[in-house]
């Protein structure tokens, strides 16, 4: 469990029978908190009781209301870190002992799928849409073979969540983050003119300085690419681990969610239109 003992501590007096908002955090009653930290003893984690697993998962939001925060996640970011290791030929530039190191680069990004034609979407799945610039280290790792993953967080928004325990300090870590694993597939090139018109306006749409190194663009100082990342698994970080789930989301409810709904035989007719993140509006 990626949860620090401190954290399972506040949980285990805290656990019980916690209100869920609608966005799935849960919010410990203020008077709680306060017998807490008024309590003797309370700085020993050993002295106090962990809850137990069925104590604590009844606190959390269910793993379909996790994949729809994901999902929601996805949607609302217009950037992710993408991690790749450095392969065995280097240019002559680099360092002759990086070879296999990884790399985490922060990358332009945008849930643009629907946005393509059907016979070129993957029918709004969640695989995110990549601009590549062929020059960039990150793409040249994977041109070279290297895996990827690409890491999305809330952590921008702390100071709208609030304190996930009113009472003690902001905390990031309380947070939602989502790791996509998965191979880069280069979209046809060129696309058909619709299809491209299509995803340059989603696209543009969180990224307008893009414009200027958009696929085929003659005054573009590097040549790029439209790529998208077919996820093949997706690690979860909803917070705490004692309020929130923490571990792979099931592919199929992560690829059957659409904003409105899911697809036949996923999820219980939400979609991550009807869920928030925490400190958003409802
Ligand atoms: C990529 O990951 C796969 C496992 O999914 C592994 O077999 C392969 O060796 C990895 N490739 C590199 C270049 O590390
Ligand atoms: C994943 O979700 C689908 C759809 O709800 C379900 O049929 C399947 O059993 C789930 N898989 C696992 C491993 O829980």
């Amino acid at each position: 469990m990626m949860v620090s003992r401190s954290a399972t501590f506040i949980a285990g007096v805290l656990a019980l029978a916690l209100p869920l908002t609608a966005n799935g955090f849960v919010v410990p009653p203020p008077d709680n908190l306060q017998a807490f930290l008024e309590r003797p003893g309370n700085v020993n984690p050993s002295s106090n009781p962990i809850p137990t697993e069925d104590e604590a998962a009844f606190t959390r939001p269910s793993w379909f209301t996790s994949a729809l925060m994901a999902r929601r996640l996805l949607a609302l970011s217009p950037s992710g870190v993408i991690s790749t290791t450095f392969p065995e030929s280097l240019s002559a530039h680099d360092p002759k002992d990086i070879a296999g190191l990884s790399i985490g680069l922060r990358e332009y990004i945008a849930d643009c799928d629907s946005s393509l034609p059907s016979d070129l979407s993957h029918d709004d799945n969640g695989d995110p849409t990549i601009l590549g610039l062929r020059i960039g280290t990150t793409f040249k790792n994977i041109a070279a073979g290297s895996n990827l993953s690409l890491q999305l967080d809330w952590w921008d928004h702390l100071n709208e969540a609030g304190p996930v325990y009113p009472g003690l300090p902001l905390s990031a870590a309380a947070l939602p983050r989502v790791t996509l694993f998965g191979y880069l597939e280069h979209l046809p090139s060129p696309l058909p003119h619709d299809a491209a018109a299509a995803l340059e306006k989603c696209f543009l749409e969180p990224h307008p300085d893009a414009k200027v190194w958009l696929p085929g663009a003659s005054y573009s100082p590097h040549a790029s690419f439209w790529a998208r990342l077919v996820v093949t698994h997706a690690y979860w970080i909803g917070g705490f681990g004692d309020v929130q789930q923490i571990g792979w989301l099931n592919l199929t409810e992560w690829q059957g969610i659409r904003p409105h709904g899911s697809v036949e035989g996923v999820g219980d007719g939400r979609g991550w239109q009807d869920i928030r993140l925490p400190g958003e509006k409802l």
